[in-house]
């Protein structure tokens, strides 16, 4: 068993490739095992994508919701949230001194919130694109048209999880939408040329090992060029509320096994993994990940997107924030990238043809 394991991951760090099977044991694998597969997954980030990460600063504009995913915070039920929408001045003016802090991403994240027309995203895109600053967008579901005006607006990127690979357990907590609406979703964003972000949450209700290798699975499939891998975090008020936390040993263990099966994507250190402790992002970095987005929504609104309690960093200011980040980049021996940090895919594909 124990040089089959070395095989397999042998194997993957030679092809990208792997089995559902395959998966499964690289994910069930322990102690000296583990050691390696995070030491095979680090070489590969750093063979392929070098040792800049790749900071993206995050606007939280707006946390109304129609949705009611069950485990989510911002869910539309929960009515003890106090709810707030950023003006369209005070997003151009977070999106300026996310620039003056040395940031060329933004990322514009809310809930599915329709106060926000088609022409209002594009109106923001154009003048933000404008400061030189790439643009990702991730508002959650939209129509094709949407998505396409926002394309041509400037955005570069959209960033929508699709939270679980298995349809049956993504009905259970999605009650309001499904599986194979998100997976229109994020075709309709590949045919647009959008720079694709998708991701999963693990350790939620149900699921299964075997989910988790479809999660990354679906991934590969879909050749995304970000993939966003946090622990399930229990938020008082949903109906979740009960239920365990998810692993953050199993979250670097699927961020490893996605950087030898994706070895271009950019993978971000999440903010639910630092939430769930404080080291989990320098390790995130360590076994395969290259990005990270820190807050820079005003301090006023920042509490009150609340996805999942504790949020890491929620207290602390734009600058606070990036200079904690970055002493820890430096500490890990790596550097800050400084370009507006697009996807190498291209860039690979073209340098190998
Ligand atoms: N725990 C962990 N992640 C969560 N998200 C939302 N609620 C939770 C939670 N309770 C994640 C989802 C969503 C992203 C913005 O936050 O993956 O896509």
């Amino acid at each position: 068993m124990k040089q089959n394991i070395q095989k397999v991951i042998d194997k993957a760090v030679r092809k990208h490739e792997l089995t559902r099977e395959e998966i499964i044991v690289l994910l069930s694998c322990e102690f000296f095992h583990k050691n390696s597969l995070f030491v095979a997954a680090n070489r590969v980030r750093e063979k392929y994508l070098g040792d800049a990460v790749h900071l993206r600063g995050l606007i939280e504009f707006s946390n109304y919701c129609r949705r009611n995913c069950s485990y989510c915070g911002l869910q539309c039920a929960n009515k003890k949230l106090k709810r707030y929408r950023m003006s369209m001045k005070e997003i151009y003016q977070a999106a300026l001194g996310a620039y003056a802090l040395g940031y060329r991403t933004i990322v514009l994240q809310s809930g599915e919130d329709f106060y926000y027309d088609a022409d209002k995203i594009a109106d923001l895109v154009r003048r933000i694109k404008k400061l030189g600053l790439a643009v990702t967008l991730s508002c959650g579901v939209r129509s094709f048209e949407e998505y396409r005006l926002w394309r041509e607006a400037g955005a570069d990127r959209y960033l929508l999880k699709h939270e679980t690979a298995d349809p049956a357990l993504y009905q259970t907590l999605h009650p309001d939408s499904s599986f194979s609406e998100r997976l229109e979703a994020l075709i309709h964003l590949r045919r647009l040329g959008y720079q694709v972000g998708s991701g999963c949450i693990v350790g939620l209700p149900g699921q299964t090992l075997e989910s988790l290798a479809d999660d990354l699975l679906f991934l590969k499939a879909l050749d995304v060029e970000m993939a966003g891998i946090g622990p399930f975090i229990p938020h008082p008020d949903t109906p979740l509320m009960s239920f365990p936390q998810g692993s953050a040993e199993m979250v670097l263990k699927m961020v490893a096994v996605l950087r030898l099966l994706l070895p271009l994507a950019h993978l971000p250190a999440t903010t639910a993994l630092a939430t769930v402790g404080n080291d989990f992002r320098a390790q995130a970095l360590r076994c395969g990940a290259n990005v990270i987005m820190p807050n820079v929504t005003p301090r006023k609104y920042r509490q009150l997107y609340a996805i999942y309690p504790h949020k890491a960093g929620v207290k602390d200011t734009p600058v606070k924030s990036r200079q904690q980040i970055v002493e820890m980049i430096t500490a890990l021996g790596r550097k800050i990238a400084t370009d507006q940090g697009h996807s190498p895919k291209e860039k690979f594909c073209q340098a190998v043809s």
